[in-house]
């Protein structure tokens, strides 16, 4: 090989050698940027995050209380990072419904707030006796006031299938609405009146079950004389009524669309001891007693309660039971309110 191609053969190999070096060296290094910036960086994140958390008060992750109207007393969801201390005050209570991780969702039932505006001072406290005061406005607006608006119109609900739908006077179900699933309860072993049916959605299905088999074990009759009434079941029980006593026939029985056992939801019950009837004497039987007391354990409400017929529209109606969940129904019963009130608030319903 010619002396002239060996010196360049060895250049090449010297500068092949001394970039692979320089680059290893390079590659080797710590970047300043990269691991003491960075990890420093992170570490005292991370550990500022950690005793933060030990002496930050509370943080609210999600608040469902809305600014708008509410019909009575109300209540609402709250979740926090850290648990809290349950608490009943005058004018509020904070209840554990559920925890999940570093999540922890409580339910605060609004007392005596009083009509127009009400300023609260929640105080959410750690167990650790950390604070976190939020502040909170709430109107309360007078049902009945809003219920008598003379302009009010009556509109048809986009959401038929909610339980918790409002279906009152001003609101409508669509004419062809029919729940999606409907159980007969004669033939799967509910006590139904004269060999009738009475067909019912499947989580009222399974409350009634449950609920008459505590009555039937105190003894007590009980059958299912109504549940699901189609839109031409209800012509025909709104016009038997329209037959017997006229135009006061608007406070016993609602227009077809206008009537909750048209939900499936909703089921009249009837007992030996007010010879299957549903007069006034049914409030002193021992069904209507035990309903009364017993029945929002197992998630319904009485829609008509007595002396409540500027709220609801209709008379007293104790044989009248809607399924709508153990936790609406015990709110319901805690507060003692109709359920027409509380439905309004939760609806966030509007009386135009
Ligand atoms: N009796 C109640 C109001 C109804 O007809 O739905
Ligand atoms: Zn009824």
């Amino acid at each position: 090989m010619p002396k002239r191609d060996i010196q360049n053969l060895l250049i090449v190999v010297c500068l092949w050698i001394i970039s692979f070096s320089a680059g290893f060296i390079l590659y080797s290094l710590p970047s300043p940027e990269s691991s003491q910036t960075g990890t420093i960086y992170n570490a005292s994140t991370v550990y500022a995050a950690e005793s933060d958390n030990v002496s930050e008060a509370p943080n609210i992750l999600g608040i469902e209380v809305p600014n708008e109207t509410f019909y009575a007393n109300a209540s609402f969801k709250l979740s926090t990072d850290k648990a809290l201390v349950e608490k009943e005050t005058e004018n509020y209570s904070l209840r554990l419904i559920e925890e999940n991780k570093n999540q922890f969702r409580y339910l605060v039932t609004l007392d005596n707030l009083s009509e127009g505006e009400n300023k609260l001072t929640l105080s959410l406290t750690d167990e650790v006796g950390n604070i976190n005061n939020h502040q909170l406005t709430v109107n309360r607006m007078n049902i009945s006031t809003c219920l008598q608006n003379p302009d009010r119109t009556v509109k048809e609900t986009v959401f038929p299938f909610a339980i918790e739908v409002v279906v009152d006077k001003y609101n409508k179900l669509p004419d062809n609405f029919i729940p999606p699933v409907l159980i007969n309860g004669s033939t799967r072993g509910l006590p139904v009146y004269k060999n009738g049916s009475a067909y019912v959605t499947p989580e009222t299905f399974d409350a009634l079950v449950e609920m008459i088999k505590d009555i039937q074990q105190q003894g007590i009759s009980v059958v299912i004389s109504s549940g699901y009434r189609s839109f031409s079941g209800q012509t025909k029980a709104h016009s038997y009524w329209s037959s017997l006593i006229g135009d006061k026939a608007n406070y016993y029985a609602a227009l077809p669309g206008f009537s909750e056992h048209h939900l499936g939801t909703t089921v009249d019950l009837l007992t030996v001891e007010n010879n299957f009837t549903i007069s006034d004497a049914y409030e002193n039987t021992r069904l209507g007693k035990w309903l009364k007391e017993n029945a929002y354990k197992y998630g319904f409400t009485m829609s008509y309660p007595k002396d409540k017929q500027h709220i609801t529209g209709y008379r007293y109606e104790p044989w009248h039971w809607r399924y709508l969940g153990k936790e609406h129904a015990k709110i319901i019963e805690d507060l003692q309110i109709t359920p027409t009130e509380y439905l309004y608030s939760l609806n966030r319903m509007s009386c135009e």
